[in-house]
């Protein structure tokens, strides 16, 4: 396949939706869409603003990491959400972006599932990581951004991550038009963010998420700081938290962002 153009038109021409991407801003090269979306937010830009930079010079991961991705190859993009609802709700929305995201890959014809609670991956290992940020004025959300990373036909993973990390074309043997991989997921990201509004919780979505779910029904390592064990992963609750069921029968519901969980012999 011939390489697609991947600039402001082409990802505009390509998104069908009422306001998820509405608008796009797409540079060459940034230090990071998430906080090239929050300048766009300070300086008042509209709710579903989009942000797409073919290169990221200092991309950033969860937990202070960095995120790295070489040009021509990816997708980082980031959007900027003006909602209405209490701070307390936005962390679900990014549950939210991952099965939008593993919803736009199926549609492309990828086999993908999720690593609680949103990296989405291919043949268990990632293949896409997303970090939120949100601002928060007198107790009321400002701006929300979600960033996504996409590793779309990127040929090598770094050294060091090869068990853990992926592309859609190492996985399938095909490159594939980013252009149409981030319309496909604003336009089920838009569906699933107007589904969640109506009730701020995630129940609408987790059959779907359920059936996605890498670990379901399978034993997970809980890597509780103080005290971690074992058990099956039973699926998310309607607040996203991960429900792991011990030996002795306990159930307990694990938060996001309080603790991380491993498959017992791999990284999912
Ligand atoms: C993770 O650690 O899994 C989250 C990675 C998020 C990366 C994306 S790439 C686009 C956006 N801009 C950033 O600086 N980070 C996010």
């Amino acid at each position: 396949m011939t390489e697609m153009k991947f600039d402001e038109k082409t990802i505009s021409n390509a998104i069908h939706t009422k306001w998820a991407g509405k608008t796009v801003h797409f540079a060459e090269e940034v230090d990071s869409t998430n906080e090239w979306a929050k300048k766009l937010g300070k300086d008042g830009a509209e709710h579903g603003t989009l942000a797409v930079a073919d290169y990221q010079s200092a991309g950033k991961g969860r937990l202070g990491r960095r995120w790295t991705a070489p040009s021509g190859s990816c997708i980082t993009m980031s959007v900027l959400l003006r909602p209405d609802f209490e701070p307390q709700y936005a962390p679900m929305l990014t549950v939210v972006m991952g099965l939008s995201v593993a919803q736009a890959a199926q549609k492309m014809g990828v086999e993908t599932s999720i690593k609680w609670p949103n990296d989405v991956v291919v043949s268990r290992k990632k293949i896409c990581g997303i970090l939120t940020e949100m601002s928060v004025e007198e107790g009321k959300i400002r701006y929300v951004v979600i960033g996504v990373g996409i590793n779309v036909n990127l040929d090598t993973i770094p050294e060091g991550l090869e068990d853990k990390a992926t592309s859609l074309y190492l996985e399938t043997g095909k490159k594939f038009d980013r252009n149409e991989i981030a319309a496909y997921a604003m336009e089920a990201f838009e569906n699933n963010y107007e589904r969640f509004i109506k009730t701020c919780d995630l129940s609408f979505l987790q059959e779907d998420y359920n059936r996605m779910l890498a670990n379901f029904g399978q034993p997970v390592r809980v890597l509780d700081p103080i005290a971690p064990y074992e058990g099956v992963a039973c699926g998310i609750d309607e607040r996203g938290g991960l429900i792991v069921e011990k030996k002795d029968g306990t159930r307990i519901c694990v938060s996001a962002g309080e603790v991380s969980v491993r498959g017992l012999y791999s990284y999912v």
